[in-house]
């Protein structure tokens, strides 16, 4: 599968630097570890490392670990020969063998089981593997990339993390720079993302930003990164009245409002019940269902990390869950720390 590459824009030293260092890595068809907080540029990383590399004309296969519960990875990587499972109808190919000659992305790589990491770890240093459900061995020629947002020593030291994984994949570390430690690059991104949006607005041309805008763009500490500046940049875009004028209005933070639910569950009782002497000792009340599950789940992962000190393993167990499970939770509700 052909991707098409996309733009990656900077010019900060410590930026130049990671993409001398993906340069060089693209050629070495050894495993690399791309390391980075949400946001950073890991995926985009990622690719450019394939479509630099001698196999760039073969496929990119992309699989986001932290999106399928461990028995469904296996066989998602791997592949499975009908009937070896519970819903296994037909016989599957896996990525692995799908990206034969390619290049496989595990994205999320810190999400996987340690039965799934010793397969991995099989594949990348003898080239075989076995389908689930079959003990035929099988060769596939892949080169690895893995990314996560965690410290994977400490993760291997607390025994979530195959040691010897990591070995193999700490052959080339490209740990990409929070956009706080490239300012220089804030305001050209900024542009890049406005140009971009002035063009599908089909301004004749973008008016660029106001100092006042400058200003806060520069001031942010961007926890959310490049993919948060996108947004905020496109969202002002998109909201700027006139194509003559530099945007001058931005909303950073889109949740900001007087009426924005609290985050503990337990202050929303009292004021619930401030107010109605009888109501119901619960937060229910009118709502849209998903939006209030969603939001319930979130208050207990945040319970669970303030009752637990925020060790995220204590807070796993704290709520039943095993490690990743948790983690995937803490993704999903964007609470997943760098
Ligand atoms: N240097 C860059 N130039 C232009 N766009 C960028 C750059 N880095 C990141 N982006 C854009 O920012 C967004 C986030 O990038 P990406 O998805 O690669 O981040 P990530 O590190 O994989 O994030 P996550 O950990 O949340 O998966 C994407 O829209 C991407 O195109
Ligand atoms: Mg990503």
């Amino acid at each position: 599968m052909l991707q098409e590459q996309q733009i990656i824009i900077g010019e900060s030293p410590t930026f130049l630097e990671i993409i001398e260092q993906t340069s060089r890595a693209a050629g070495h068809d050894r495993p690399v570890l791309v390391i980075g907080e949400r946001g950073t540029g890991k995926e985009l990383i990622a690719s450019r490392l394939h479509f630099l590399s001698p196999r760039w004309e073969q496929n990119f296969i992309q699989v986001n670990c932290a999106a399928l519960p461990d028995t469904l990875l296996e066989s998602e990587l791997f592949g499975h020969e009908a009937g070896s499972f519970t819903g296994a109808t037909g016989k599957r190919i896996g990525r692995f063998e799908e990206a034969n000659g390619g290049t496989l992305f595990l994205d999320e790589i810190a999400s996987t089981s340690l039965a799934a990491q010793e397969k991995i770890l099989r594949v990348t240093e003898y080239g075989t593997f076995q389908r689930v459900g079959s003990n035929r061995t099988r060769d596939t020629d892949v080169r690895l990339i893995g990314a996560t947002n965690i410290d994977l020593p400490s993760a291997a030291d607390a025994g979530d993390f195959r040691h010897d994984l990591l070995d193999r994949l700490a052959l080339d570390v490209i740990t990409l720079p929070p956009l706080r430690e490239r300012r220089g690059d804030i305001i050209l991104l900024a542009f890049h993302f406005g140009q971009k949006i002035a063009n599908e607005r089909h301004w004749e041309s973008f008016p660029g930003f106001s100092e006042d805008m400058i200003e806060k763009l520069m001031a942010y500490p961007w926890p959310g990164n490049i993919r948060e500046l996108k947004n905020v940049v496109e969202r002002a875009v998109y909201y700027a009245d006139h194509e003559y004028e530099p945007i001058n209005r931005v909303i950073i933070d889109p949740f900001k409002s007087p009426y924005r639910p609290k985050p503990a569950e337990s202050k929303q009782i009292k004021q619930v019940s401030a107010r109605e002497p009888d109501a119901p000792q619960t937060s229910l009340g009118p709502g849209d269902f998903n939006s209030r599950v969603d939001q319930f789940e979130k208050e207990l992962l945040l319970d669970a990390l303030k009752s637990n000190k925020y060790n995220q393993k204590r807070a796993a167990k704290y709520l039943n869950l095993n490690y990743h499970q948790f983690r995937h939770q803490l993704k999903k509700h964007g609470l997943k720390s760098a």
